[in-house]
């Protein structure tokens, strides 16, 4: 790659309360992304597939997922052998639990850059309202922005229940985009990925978990999104440098 002088030091005026040692700092962080949700994102593989799109990006060394958790209970073979098993995924946690005593604490522990969830399949089985799951993820979002002001956001659309309650999942993502839209902004951004339209009940596994073939609708539509916010944050990242 080759930088300029002049953009280096036209970079460098503008950085005038950081030493060269939080410079340095700031080149070799590796850009944190937390895979945040239920067992949705805890006990399924979508999360090492979006791993190999990193990976065939040649972005994989410049990039960590976080979380509280380390694990791979689905035992899941992706291309990576050595993708990074951190996550946030919690198996039967509701939304509203998450955003009311949960997410302050995870994200204090590993600060993350980028924040990807699907939340709200629990709080539809408890018989949770949607205006109450939506307060919640207002609330996720306000927290994540707490942490980090500048943090990229990726919702998910939930996807489907096959064993009922499907009217609370479409009545949720119905809300999702008109949300996402009134909470946007250009320090924060929210996108969205949608993982339920096309996702047929035949690609989940026991009615509620994805499949491989589920796994990997949801690893088609978070992983583009994902590389395009990794992206645009090592981009960023250079023109600091
Ligand atoms: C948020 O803003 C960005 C940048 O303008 C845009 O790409 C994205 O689609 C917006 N998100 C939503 C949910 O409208």
């Amino acid at each position: 790659m080759v930088i300029r002088a002049s953009s280096i030091s036209c970079a460098l005026a503008g950085m005038a309360t950081a030493s060269p040692v939080e410079i340095a700092e700031r080149q070799t962080q590796k850009l944190r992304i937390m895979p945040l949700g239920d067992s949705i994102t805890e006990i399924t593989c979508w999360r090492a597939f979006v791993w190999d799109q990193l990976a065939d990006a040649k972005l994989a060394d410049k990039v960590q997922y976080v979380g509280s958790q380390n694990s791979n209970p689905q035992n899941c073979k992706p291309t990576t052998a050595n993708w990074d098993q951190h996550h946030e995924g919690h198996s039967g946690w509701l939304a509203i639990d998450i955003a009311n005593s949960y997410l302050t604490n995870w994200l204090q522990k590993t600060p993350a850059d980028i924040v990807m969830f699907m939340l709200g399949t629990n709080d539809v089985f408890r018989g949770r309202s949607t205006t109450d799951i939506m307060a919640a993820y207002t609330k996720m979002v306000n927290i994540m922005r707490t942490a980090n002001p500048k943090v990229k956001i990726i919702v998910d659309l939930v996807i489907p229940l096959s064993a009922g309650s499907s009217s609370g999942i479409t009545s949720l993502n119905a809300q999702i985009p008109a949300w996402a839209k009134g909470l946007n902004t250009t320090e924060s951004p929210i996108v969205i990925a949608d993982c339920y339209q096309g996702f047929k009940t035949s690609d989940l596994r026991d009615g509620v978990h994805p499949s491989i073939s589920g796994d990997r609708i949801i690893a088609s539509r978070v992983g583009p999104l994902l590389l395009d916010y990794v992206k645009q944050s090592l981009g960023a990242q250079t023109v600091s440098s």
